[in-house]
């Protein structure tokens, strides 16, 4: 029994490719773990904010002297670390856009990788304190990124990627549906993204 975090950011619905695939996963591993509880954490619908002056004032305020403003620019960082600490599997949707990952991706990212809470550099080494999870991405891409020419601009996998391990998660499976602006590729693109799936 495992507790899925499926995080979606794709504004598309189900029309989009990295959805269809994040909730297939999700699928897979609910059969794989009976009784797991799946809970989606739409970006497109409740965007983490910005990095804005309250939020980077409030990260650097000491506990003691936090004020209710303190507190306020913190909520929903603090929401979001408790909710992905208490997953055990996350499913990761990564539209790819313009060579990145989505903004909303990136807010949320930004509000969840917090000194202390999910990493930390103990003898000047990073170390990640959201260890023993497992991570789905569920790519999305009009190109080809897993071989060939474009494959040398795949960034915002290994951006996503290294992300993840900084903060300890390390178990990370990448699924893609590529090639979906590409005649000859996009019919099977999602079809063969789901063959591809492995619950282990
Ligand atoms: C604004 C925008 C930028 C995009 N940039 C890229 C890109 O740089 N490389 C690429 O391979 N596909 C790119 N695409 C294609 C999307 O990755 C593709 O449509 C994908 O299916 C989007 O994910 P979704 O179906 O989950 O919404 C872009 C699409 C949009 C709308």
């Amino acid at each position: 029994m495992k507790n899925i975090l499926h995080i979606i950011s794709s504004p598309r619905g189900e029309a989009s490719v990295s959805v269809q695939l994040g909730n297939t996963i999700a699928q897979r591993v609910t059969e794989t773990f009976p009784g797991s509880t799946v809970t989606q954490l739409d970006l497109s619908v409740n965007p983490f904010p910005h990095i804005d002056g309250a939020y980077i004032t409030a990260l650097f305020t000491p506990p003691e002297l936090a004020t209710p403003e303190v507190k306020a620019a913190l909520k929903r960082s603090d929401e979001a670390v408790v909710q992905l600490l208490e997953s055990d599997i996350l499913v990761i949707g990564l539209p790819l856009y313009n060579l990145g990952v989505s903004s909303t991706l990136k807010s949320w990212i930004d509000n969840v990788v917090r000194a202390g809470q999910t990493f930390r550099y103990k003898d000047g080494v990073p170390d990640g304190l959201a260890k023993g999870k497992k991570a789905y991405i569920a790519v999305a891409s009009g190109s080809v990124f897993s071989e060939g020419p474009m494959a040398a601009f795949d960034y915002a996998v290994t951006y996503l990627t290294g992300v993840l391990n900084f903060i300890g998660i390390t178990d990370i499976n990448v699924v893609r549906a590529e090639g979906l602006a590409i005649p000859g590729l996009q019919a099977r693109a999602l079809e063969k993204a789901i063959e591809a799936i492995d619950i282990v």
